[in-house]
């Protein structure tokens, strides 16, 4: 767990008040021991039960995921459904999918989930057009953000949100050396969102920088 920025002490304390899941912990190890470094993309728990909580209070019965890897965030995003809640996940590969079966096997969230393969832009565009989503979170590719926004945002439910994961990037996001894809995609995309007079939105400080985006109220959503 760690959220990027925060003191060390601070990190501490707040891990030390928070209610901290076996499931989850087995999970981390488990994506850590069959994926080494790349479990650095794993959500933290502060940040997955920050989701969770936010599902739950607002009801939420429809969510997308684009982006799962083995599983955290779907795994908190699962268990804040009622039973017959949904979430339907896009990921480009299944390398990784028996690795978050096994957790949502084990957290009885399984059957709450709708694992689909491949790019995420196609899966989305195949979703109904009709708003039905009622919250969706993006943790892909940094440079498809701005593509899976445009395609949710018509498809929200009346009270819809978007979280969208890694908006801070390390801090690489202020770094004027860092000319990568992902960043400048990142900068492009934050300074996008910030920019849209149809949504409200704001950047948390969680984990690696999370924004939450709303359709503006009264504004109709583009189609
Ligand atoms: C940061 S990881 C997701 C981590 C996950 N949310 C979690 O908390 O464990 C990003 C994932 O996005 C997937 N991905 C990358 N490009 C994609 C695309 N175009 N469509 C769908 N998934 C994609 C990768 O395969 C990878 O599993």
């Amino acid at each position: 767990m760690r959220s990027f920025g925060i003191p060390d002490d601070i990190q501490q304390y707040v891990v030390d008040h928070l209610d901290t899941d076996p499931i989850a912990a087995q999970l981390a190890t488990a994506t850590r021991e069959r994926f080494g470094d790349l479990a650095g993309m794993n959500i933290g728990e502060d940040q997955g039960r920050f989701m969770q909580l936010l599902v739950e209070a607002t009801g939420a019965r429809t969510i997308v995921e684009v982006g799962t890897f083995t599983g955290m965030s779907a795994l908190w995003l699962a268990r804040g459904l009622p039973t017959d809640g949904r979430l339907i996940c896009f990921d480009l590969v299944d390398t990784y999918l028996e690795t978050a079966m096994e957790a949502w096997t084990a957290a009885g969230v399984a059957d709450r989930i709708d694992m689909r393969i491949g790019p995420a832009a196609d899966g989305l565009a195949q979703l109904p057009d009709e708003p039905h989503v009622d919250l969706a979170f993006l943790d892909a590719d940094k440079g498809g953000y701005r593509t899976y926004l445009d395609l949710l945002l018509p498809r929200l439910t009346e009270r819809g949100a978007i979280l969208v994961d890694n908006v801070l990037w390390s801090g690489r996001i202020l770094d004027a050396d860092a000319t990568d894809d992902n960043t400048v995609a990142l900068r492009d995309f934050n300074d996008h969102v910030a920019g849209r007079d149809d949504c409200e939105s704001v950047i948390l400080t969680l984990g690696d920088g999370v924004t939450l985006i709303r359709p503006r109220r009264g504004h109709a959503t583009p189609a």
